[in-house]
């Protein structure tokens, strides 16, 4: 039996998880109990939900979670997180505590600049392409007015058109680059259609121009789209103290407060050097940021894919964030290319991001850059501190052990005696089958 299907998206959403278990699941009545059970009871949200998506069938479900206690720029804030990885809401929260003791979090915003690029072909002469383009961009500025009007009302639009020439590593390739300022949106359909309208705009301008060659008139428009690397949307978060503040955890830790700050200047240094350690380094900051991204409906694919160039930036890879210790102070701070959106996209729409936003005091998309990006630092923070200490596995698998005794069916009251038991024992997965078995027996 052939398993393709055309118009699939026309079907009902019954139809659809029909065809689905009966054509690939080995148990389709288990399979569709268990999408069914994951709908919505709100009939209205379920709709909401239903139209992110072409063919959603159900909904898949993560922690909604909040790490309280994070001051940021002298602001209190509870942070929404919506993350699977056990043990990220319990760093964010420790560091943010920690912080919280020294001065909090201090953020700021470099830039708001967004960017989009038209790519074209074009076999004439480069330097009739320069002398026609201030014309060029006075069209282009004005087609788009239609498009701009709104977002100029509301303090944003285009910046700045420019024309770049990449002949000398592809003939007759030209990039119109634009830069945006989309304010509290993230922008990225503004950018489009704009992008678009150039690109239609940037063709009959070499169709209609008087006097052109007919080669001259052979424009072709490869693509209009937004760019997501945005080297000038740009924000720094960092914390600073006393190194000797740092004297109470280092001697839980059997060191002295100086040790301390330079093993972890050196950790920091260290993900600076090796783009291998950096991978990693970076992707935990990415478990903070991603994870108030994804609760207040930002586009986690965008961000991510922007701070991972920013971060090879110089032709390496390395570490988002800096610390560096001078005067007996300790700074450790994080600069990232982060676009973000407090309007539009997902942002009203989704039940959990509108109420994030809420939760979060309603924050300019400038506000909820400095945010995520503490929680990114203290994230950050968390694990680094966690490797030159105890390393991770400890606070981590603590954390997984009640997904361990979940897996493994324990009841509450073994739950509870497992907890206590492994308060000083090496959580492992056989470790607590074993002591389940042992407690059955
Ligand atoms: C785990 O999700 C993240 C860490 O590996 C980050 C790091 O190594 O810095 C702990």
């Amino acid at each position: 039996m052939t398993k393709t299907i055309n118009g699939f998206s026309k079907l009902s959403k019954k139809e659809k998880i029909q065809w689905l278990t009966t054509h690939f699941s080995q148990n389709a009545a288990e399979a569709e109990r268990v999408l069914g059970s994951w709908q919505h009871s709100d009939d209205s949200v379920q709709k909401v939900i239903d139209g992110f998506t072409e063919n959603a069938i159900s909904n898949y479900t993560l922690p909604y979670s909040i790490a309280p206690n994070f001051l940021i720029n002298g602001v209190e804030y509870a942070v929404p997180m919506v993350i699977e990885e056990s043990s990220v809401v319990a760093a964010a929260s420790s560091a943010a505590k920690f912080w919280q003791e020294r001065g909090g979090f201090h953020a700021e915003i470099v830039g708001t600049v967004k960017l989009g690029q038209v790519h074209f072909y074009w076999p004439g002469n480069p330097d009739t392409l320069r002398a026609l383009f201030p014309e060029l961009k006075a069209r282009l500025l004005e087609s788009s007015r239609d498009l701009t009007a709104n977002m100029e009302q509301r303090g944003g639009g285009i910046l700045d058109i420019e024309l770049l020439d990449f002949e000398s590593v592809e003939p007759d390739y030209f990039q119109l680059r634009a830069s945006f300022e989309t304010c509290n949106s993230m922008g990225a359909n503004f950018i489009n259609s704009v992008l678009e309208r150039f690109a239609d705009t940037l063709e009959d301008f070499f169709t209609d121009y008087p006097g052109l060659a007919d080669e001259e008139r052979d424009v072709e428009v490869i693509m209009a789209i937004l760019s997501n690397y945005t080297p000038l949307c740009r924000v720094r978060a960092w914390v600073e103290c006393p190194i000797q503040s740092f004297a109470d955890l280092a001697r839980s830790q059997g060191m002295d407060a100086d040790t301390l700050a330079r093993r972890f200047q050196r950790a920091v240094r260290i993900a600076q050097i090796d783009p291998y350690r950096a991978t990693t380094h970076n992707k935990g900051i990415y478990n903070g940021i991603d994870a108030v991204v994804l609760a207040t409906g930002n586009d986690f694919r965008a961000i991510e894919a922007c701070g991972h160039t920013y971060a090879g930036r110089d032709g390496q890879y390395r570490s988002l964030s800096s610390c560096t210790l001078s005067n007996g102070l300790l700074r450790f701070e994080l600069e990232v290319a982060l676009a973000m959106g407090t309007v539009g996209g997902l942002t009203a729409l989704h039940p959990l991001a509108k109420l994030s936003l809420e939760l979060l005091g309603n924050p300019s998309a400038e506000e909820l850059m400095c945010i995520t990006a503490a929680v990114g630092l203290a994230q950050n923070f968390a694990a680094v501190r966690s490797l030159i200490t105890t390393g991770i596995q400890q606070g981590h698998m603590k954390m997984h052990l009640t997904n361990i005794l979940n897996h493994l069916g324990a009841s509450e009251e073994e739950a509870a005696a497992a907890q206590f038991y492994f308060q000083n024992q090496t959580v492992s997965f056989s470790a607590v089958r074993s002591f389940l078995l042992e407690k059955r027996s």
